[in-house]
């Protein structure tokens, strides 16, 4: 297990992690003028990063989630999800909202088993959003597909 806090606005976001998830740094600099990062650390050192934006009244999204190399694969990404599920919960939200590549085969698989129901295909977004084309498990990553997860009343 790792401890997950919220960072202060003082505090530099972990970059190296972000950056993991998202390749533009202009879309995460966007992102993160009005989303919250949440970090997961291991004895000081973070090894995890989660970004929380409110998207609606009612939604929020998480905008990245990343852990290290070293550590992935040993449920980090789950209890990252679990956590953000729940802040989410606490702070009154009905859904949270998640994206993510038509070529992240892993990312589909985690977000279905942490509660998450594809909702839409935002066709051609990252065609149209970056510049260098983005290959992954032999796929080109053309379209965005969409994913919620809704609290139960
Ligand atoms: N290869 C195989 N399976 C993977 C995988 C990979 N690279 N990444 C995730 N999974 C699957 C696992 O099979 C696991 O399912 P299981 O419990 O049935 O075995 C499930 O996803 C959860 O794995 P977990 O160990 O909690 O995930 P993680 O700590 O590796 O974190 C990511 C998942 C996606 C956050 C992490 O791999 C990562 O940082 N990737 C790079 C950044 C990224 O792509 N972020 C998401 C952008 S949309």
């Amino acid at each position: 297990m790792m401890d997950i806090r919220k960072l202060t606005k003082e505090e530099t976001p972990p970059w190296e992690l972000l950056l993991l998830a998202d390749p533009s740094r202009a879309v995460v600099e966007e992102y993160l003028k009005s989303g919250n990062v949440y970090v997961g650390e291991k004895s000081g050192k973070a090894i995890g990063v989660y970004v929380l934006k409110e998207t609606k009244k009612v939604v929020v999204e998480i905008m990245n989630v990343a852990v290290q190399e070293d550590f992935q694969g040993k449920g980090y990404g789950k209890q990252l999800i679990a956590h953000a599920i729940n802040e989410a919960s606490k702070r009154g939200y009905a859904q949270v909202e998640i994206g993510t590549g038509n070529s992240s085969i892993h990312q589909l698989k985690l977000y279905q088993q942490c509660g998450f129901r594809m909702t839409g295909i935002d066709f051609d977004y990252f065609t149209r959003n970056y510049d260098e084309p983005i290959v992954e498990n032999g796929l080109l990553c053309r379209d965005m597909i969409r994913l919620c997860y809704t609290f139960e009343d």
